[in-house]
C-alpha cells in the first residue's frame, strides 16, 4: 500500500506492507537509524518519534496508520543549517547523556513535555520520563537537561 505523510519537513510516498512498523520504514528503508529499538515490549521509549506534535513509540505504529500524519525523528530536531534544537543543547550542556542509546527517546520526550508544560518543577519531568529507560542510569543529568532545555525553549520563543 502507498501512504503519503511529511518526514521531517519533505513530503514523501511510500510503498509498504500493511504491516510496517515505522520504526522499521525509519531504519530499514529510510536509514534514519538515529531512532532506536531497545526492547520488543513497548517499554523503553528509545523508538520515540514525534507524530502530529505528540510522541509515540514508533515500535508500536503502523506506517498504514500515517496517512497525512506529520512525523519529526530525532534528525528531525536540528534545523536545517545544523544548529541544535535547544533540547539537544541543554542535554549537551548538562551532560544528560552516556553512551547515548536512550538519548534519541529521551529528546522527543522532552521536546513533547516542554511543550506541554512551560514551567515545570522536577517531579513533573520524573513522571513525563517515567516511560523512557536509561540503561546507564544517567537519570539526575537527564532531568537536569529536561529542565534547562524547557526553560531554554520557552525563551526563545
Ligand atoms: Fe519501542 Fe522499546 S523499542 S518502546
Ligand atoms: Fe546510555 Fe541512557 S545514556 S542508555
Amino acid at each position: 500500500m502507498n501512504v503519503s505523510f511529511v518526514l521531517n519537513g519533505k513530503p514523501m510516498s511510500v510503498d509498504v506492507e500493511p504491516s510496517t512498523r515505522l520504526v522499521d520504514l525509519l531504519r530499514e528503508t529510510l536509514d534514519l537509524t538515529g531512532t532506536h529499538i531497545g526492547c520488543d515490549t513497548s517499554q523503553c521509549g528509545a523508538c520515540l518519534v514525534m507524530v502530529d506534535g505528540e510522541s509515540m513509540k514508533s515500535c508500536a505504529l503502523l506506517v498504514a496508520s500515517l496517512e497525512g500524519a506529520v512525523v519529526t525523528t530525532v534528525e528531525g530536531l536540528a534545523s536545517p543549517e545544523g544548529e541544535l534544537h535547544p533540547m539537544q543543547q541543554a542535554f549537551r550542556e548538562n551532560h544528560g547523556l552516556q553512551c547515548g542509546f536512550c538519548t534519541p527517546g529521551m529528546l522527543i520526550a522532552a521536546v513533547d513535555f516542554a511543550n506541554r508544560h512551560p514551567s515545570p518543577t522536577e517531579a513533573e519531568v520524573r513522571g513525563w520520563l517515567e516511560g523512557n529507560i536509561c540503561r546507564c542510569t544517567g537519570y539526575q543529568n537527564i532531568v537536569k537537561s529536561v529542565l534547562a532545555g524547557t526553560a531554554a525553549m520557552h525563551q526563545s520563543v
